[in-house]
């Protein structure tokens, strides 16, 4: 294991697979987030987005890492982005937890062209220090490997220089 954390929230299944692939090319710990909401279906969109919308979170189920969230290396959060912004999966986890977080990367999927790469100045308002490295990518769009693969230099330029 390489001491770095894959930590994600996938309504639909693409933050997964990119978390995986990211997990696997790192040799990386991999850790799912959910709340208790449900959150499929036509209602189910909706209720995300409105959480979203109005910055709501509601508590994350018991999750479990190997360390503590300080003591890796890296710390590499998944999210989708809805309505411009974080989950809200992850947002709680970010009020929670962010401050612990000292060296992060974030990985966020789409479902536009547009790379909403505001999002991750959002998300660095909660962790320690702003983020190393992050990829904005969109499940079938024909750069999702290139930039996967930018990522992963990225972050192996990170740990290697430290
Ligand atoms: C409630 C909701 C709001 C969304 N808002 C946006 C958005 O503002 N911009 C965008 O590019 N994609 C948006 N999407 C699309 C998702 O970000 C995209 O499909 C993502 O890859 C889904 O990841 P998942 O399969 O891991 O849940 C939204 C999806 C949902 C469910």
């Amino acid at each position: 294991m390489s001491n770095v954390l894959c930590l994600y929230y996938s309504r639909s299944g693409k933050t997964k697979k990119a978390m995986e692939e990211i997990a696997q090319a790192l040799d990386a710990e991999l850790v799912e987030l959910h709340d208790d909401v449900e959150r499929s279906g036509w209602l189910g969109w909706l209720r995300c987005g409105m959480d979203s919308m109005r910055k709501t979170t509601q508590p994350l189920t018991a999750f479990e890492t190997e360390m503590r969230l300080q003591d890796y290396k890296l710390v590499i959060l998944g999210t989708p982005v809805w309505a411009g912004r974080c989950s809200s999966v992850m947002r709680t986890f970010l009020k929670a937890h962010g401050r612990k977080l000292e060296r992060v990367a974030y990985v966020v999927t789409r479902g536009s062209d547009g790379k909403n790469e505001d999002v991750y100045d959002q998300m660095d308002l909660y962790t320690a220090r702003p983020r190393l490295a992050a990829a904005s990518l969109r499940s079938g769009s024909v750069g999702y490997t290139f930039w996967q693969e930018e990522f992963l230099r990225q972050v192996r330029e990170v740990l290697s220089a430290n």
